[in-house]
């Protein structure tokens, strides 16, 4: 069965408080969702990369894709939330993708994936029944608080996990969980929703998504202290 990559990039990235959308935000020269893309690109494993955009983006067409090769192709067809634009990717490539084929959805704001992340992914799930997701352990002490801020409990975080992405699944099992449960935030949830179980694979942290200003900072970081 063949691999695809869904990048959802049809975000605005209201949390960052820029003016560009994050994923265009510059990182070291390129746009931030370039890093990415460029790795899944250049994965053997992988068939074809597709980069959900906005209907209305006016910024893919200012950028060079050129260097990332064939494998790549917009689609103008995002929604109004990431899983929306998720299933319009999904819906696009309806008639080219067998219903077991692998999708790996991978958050635009994710620039510091690496070549091994999708290496450990798509081989650990390769014969699993559902698929799965990147993930590292959680390395603090959560609180669950109420509305003034009182701690009403702690969580024991050793069963506790930070989901990341990419997210593998299979092409017609990824879609109808998506159909049916459009109100999650990853895909992970929608699969869960539908009474399966995605399995962990341990990623980590070194896969962070950019959502304040500092997480720019510290990706730049993390590119260019990378080997090779
Ligand atoms: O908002 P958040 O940072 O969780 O976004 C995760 C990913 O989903 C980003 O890559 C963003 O561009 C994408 N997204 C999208 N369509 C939306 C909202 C978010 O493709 N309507």
């Amino acid at each position: 069965s063949r691999h695809y990559a869904i990048v959802p990039a049809a975000g605005t990235g209201s949390r960052m408080g820029a003016a560009q959308p994050k994923q265009y935000l510059p990182l070291l020269g390129r746009p931030l969702i370039h890093h990415a893309l460029s790795v899944l690109c250049a994965a053997p494993e992988i068939d074809a990369v597709f980069v959900v955009l906005s209907v209305d983006d006016r910024e893919w067409a200012r950028h060079d894709w050129s260097g990332l090769g064939p494998k790549l192709k917009p689609l103008f067809c995002g929604g109004a939330t990431r899983a929306d634009s998720v299933l319009g990717g999904l819906r696009a490539i309806a008639h080219e993708a067998e219903q077991s084929d692998w999708v790996l959805v991978h958050d635009a704001a994710r620039p510091c994936l690496a070549p091994w992340h999708v290496d450990k992914l798509t081989r650990e799930l390769a014969h699993d029944e559902v698929g799965g997701l990147l993930a590292v352990p959680v390395a603090d002490t959560l609180k669950r608080a109420d509305h003034h801020r009182h701690v009403v409990e702690t969580v024991a975080r050793d069963s506790l996990w930070q989901a990341q992405t990419p997210q593998m699944f299979r092409y017609v099992m990824l879609r109808r969980a998506l159909e049916g449960a459009r109100n999650v935030t990853d895909e992970a949830s929608a699969i869960e929703a539908a009474g399966l179980r995605p399995r962990l694979v341990q990623g980590d942290a070194t896969n962070l998504k950019v959502t304040y200003p500092l997480d720019l900072h510290l990706a730049e970081w993390i590119l260019q202290n990378r080997e090779g």
